[in-house]
Formats: structure tokens, C-alpha cells, sequence
């Protein structure tokens, strides 16, 4: 641990229909970031999937599934710590903590507890409100100091840091006195990025690629085979204009500047070098390049992914081996917080104070 200067934390949620969004916006950054001098930790946040409900049987295999996924686009579970949520007590235990610490008024903030609860706001699940100071549980039991998210967890990213730093100031005495020096919770930054912070609907370039959409062509799911790619490529909205020349040229075309963007991401280039080739070139030269490239990438992902999910008890012991870990770096956290906290606890306090 120590031997690392970073360390990384983010979580996919298992509700099922993982699609290129997840793909290219988090599992293949996940994947990048175990370049660098970094422990990286990757959770599958089920206590978050049960805010809105989930089906028992459904849920177990898509945890298994985002696992397997993980795995496949290359994340190693030797190097990297994989895990889900639910096998380590920290997260929940520490959420309790900085629900004493965030206020209401922070959390009523939150605009995708909006948009998630829509009208019926009195109907949902008081874990939904809470959603965002579990995420900050998840990310400060590691005091992880980078958390690689889309644009859209950027306001959760947000509360993250201000939960630290009201922990930080309303405990500084106690901070000092436990020899933990000025502050106990990192302020961790949010990665937010890259050509793909934004995959968006194949079938609306103004709204984001969703799992919940319920057309199936306005997403690309991890688990289609390379017809359904080709198929679902083929019929995505464009307009009638071929692709221009510079990145100038795709503002107000949504649709023309999601699919240059897909295009980017998946290559790992940007959106001016994909038009310095493709500049001036009709959707129709485009969209076969498009899926060629798509195809070629997300295949292998695909058939690694049917293999993995065939073997659960591989995936079940790679979680538990990883939960195992992910306990040994939480656990001295949260006995550090009981001791700031002024909590008594089982074991020697780490200083006596
Ligand atoms: N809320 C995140 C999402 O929906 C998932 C998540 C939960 C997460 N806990 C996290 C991401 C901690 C980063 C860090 O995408």
C-alpha cells in the first residue's frame, strides 16, 4: 500500500444492460489507470443498485456480470482490487457517520436524486436520498485520492470533499490528537474526461446512452454480437451533412458529434484526429469504419465475458479475494474514525487519548 503515491476508487452499479457508455466513460479508463503508480480499487456497488428495487435473483447475476466485465476489458484482480460493496461492512458503517456529517440542504442539492425520484419525490427510497453520502463512504474508506467518474457524478464528487473536509474541521482537535495531523480525509479529485465523459444515445444525440432507454438501438449493450453492433451502428441518427473538417463543425449536430466521439474513445485518439481522416467524409463511408472499429474492440470483450459469467465460482472467489483486500485497507479507516469520532471500541484505540 504505502508503496503506492495514488490511490484510485470508482464503482460501477449492477442494474443490469451494461452498454459502450460503462464501457468507454468508466471500465476502459479503470483499465488505464493501473498504469499508473497507483493502487487501484474497482467496487461493484450493489448497496447502491437496491435504492430503486432490484430483483433478488436478477441482481446476483448481474453483479457476477459487471465482474466479468471488469475483467474482460483487462482489469487485472491481482494488481487492482476488485470487490463488491455488500462484503464490506466499512462502506455502510462509515455512510452512517457522514450522514451525521452532511446536511439536508447539501443533499437536496443533489440533481440526480431529482431526476431518479421525478415526480413522485415521496415514494422513493430514503436510501436514494442518501445515495451520494454512501458514494463518499465508498471513496473515504480508502481516503482514495482519485476517483475516475462521468460528467454526470461530478455534483456527487462535489459532496465527496465537502463531507471530508466538514469531517476534517468538526474533528480537527481530535485529528491532531490521534496524530493524524491537519486532515484525516483526503480531498480527492474526480477524473472526468476524454473524448467519451459523454456516450449518448444512438437514437438522440441530446440525451445520454442509457440502460433504461427502451429502445434497444439507442445503445450498444456489452453482451451484443458483432451483428447486432453492425445492425444498431447502421441505423443510428445522423443528419444529412457529411462530417466536417474541424471539431468547430460539430457543434449543434449532436448526433454527428456523438458518433466522431464513440469513434475517439474506442481508438484512443481524439475528435480532431478522427476528422483529419474522416473530414468531409457521408455517414455512409463512416459508419462501416465505425463498426469495424467497434466490432473489433468490443468482440473479444464480449466473448470473454460469455466465458467468465459461465463460471461463477471463478467470479465469486475473485470477489472474495478482492473484498478480502479492499477489508484490510477500510478497516484501519474506520477504527481511526470510531477513535476520532470518540467512539469506545473493541481493541486498543489506535492511540490512547
Ligand atoms: N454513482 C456512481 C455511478 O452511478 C457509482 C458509484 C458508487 C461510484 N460509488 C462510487 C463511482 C464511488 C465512483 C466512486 O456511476
Amino acid at each position: 500500500m504505502a508503496a503506492f503515491n495514488e490511490l484510485v476508487f470508482s464503482g460501477v452499479q449492477p442494474t443490469g444492460n451494461l452498454h459502450l457508455g460503462n464501457y468507454l466513460g468508466a471500465i476502459k479508463r479503470f483499465v488505464e489507470m493501473q498504469e499508473r503508480d497507483a493502487q487501484c480499487l474497482y467496487c461493484v456497488v450493489d448497496l447502491h443498485a437496491i435504492t430503486l428495487w432490484q430483483d433478488p435473483q436478477a441482481l446476483r447475476g448481474q453483479i457476477r456480470e459487471v465482474t466479468a466485465a471488469f475483467l474482460a476489458a483487462g482489469i487485472d484482480p491481482k494488481r487492482s482490487i476488485v470487490f463488491n460493496q455488500s462484503q464490506v461492512p466499512q462502506h455502510a458503517e462509515l455512510a452512517w457517520i457522514f450522514n451525521c456529517v452532511a446536511r439536508l440542504g447539501w443533499l437536496n442539492r443533489m440533481t440526480q436524486f431529482k431526476d431518479k425520484a421525478g415526480k413522485d419525490r415521496e415514494n422513493a427510497s430514503i436510501g436514494l436520498y442518501d445515495y451520494p453520502v454512501l458514494m463518499a463512504a465508498d471513496i473515504l474508506a480508502y481516503r482514495a485520492t482519485h476517483v475516475p467518474v462521468g460528467e454526470d457524478q461530478k455534483q456527487h464528487l462535489e459532496l465527496t470533499r465537502d463531507i471530508a473536509q466538514k469531517f476534517n474541521n468538526d474533528f480537527g482537535p481530535s485529528i491532531q490528537a490521534h496524530g493524524h495531523g491537519e486532515q484525516f480525509f483526503p480531498i480527492t479529485e474526480p477524473l472526468i474526461g476524454g473524448p467519451a465523459a459523454r456516450v449518448m444515445s444512438l437514437r438522440d444525440g441530446t440525451k445520454k446512452m442509457s440502460k433504461s432507454d427502451p429502445s434497444e438501438y439507442s445503445r450498444i449493450a456489452l453482451t451484443d454480437d458483432a451483428d447486432a453492433i453492425a445492425q444498431k451502428v447502421r441505423k443510428a441518427k445522423t443528419d444529412p451533412e457529411a462530417l466536417p473538417s474541424e471539431v468547430e463543425g460539430l457543434k449543434g449536430r449532436p448526433e454527428a458529434d456523438n458518433l466522431v466521439g464513440i469513434f475517439a474513445a474506442l481508438r484512443g485518439i481524439t475528435r480532431e484526429e478522427v476528422l483529419k481522416d474522416f473530414g468531409g467524409a457521408q455517414f455512409s463511408s463512416f459508419k462501416p469504419a465505425l463498426v469495424d472499429l467497434a466490432v473489433e474492440t468490443l468482440a473479444p470483450i464480449n466473448a470473454e465475458m460469455k466465458r467468465l459469467v459461465a463460471d461463477p465460482a471463478h467470479i465469486d472467489a475473485v470477489l472474495a479475494d478482492g473484498a478480502g483486500r479492499a477489508e484490510a485497507i477500510a478497516a484501519p479507516t474506520l477504527d481511526a474514525v470510531k477513535d476520532i469520532v470518540g467512539f469506545v471500541r473493541r481493541g486498543p484505540a489506535l492511540r490512547a487519548v
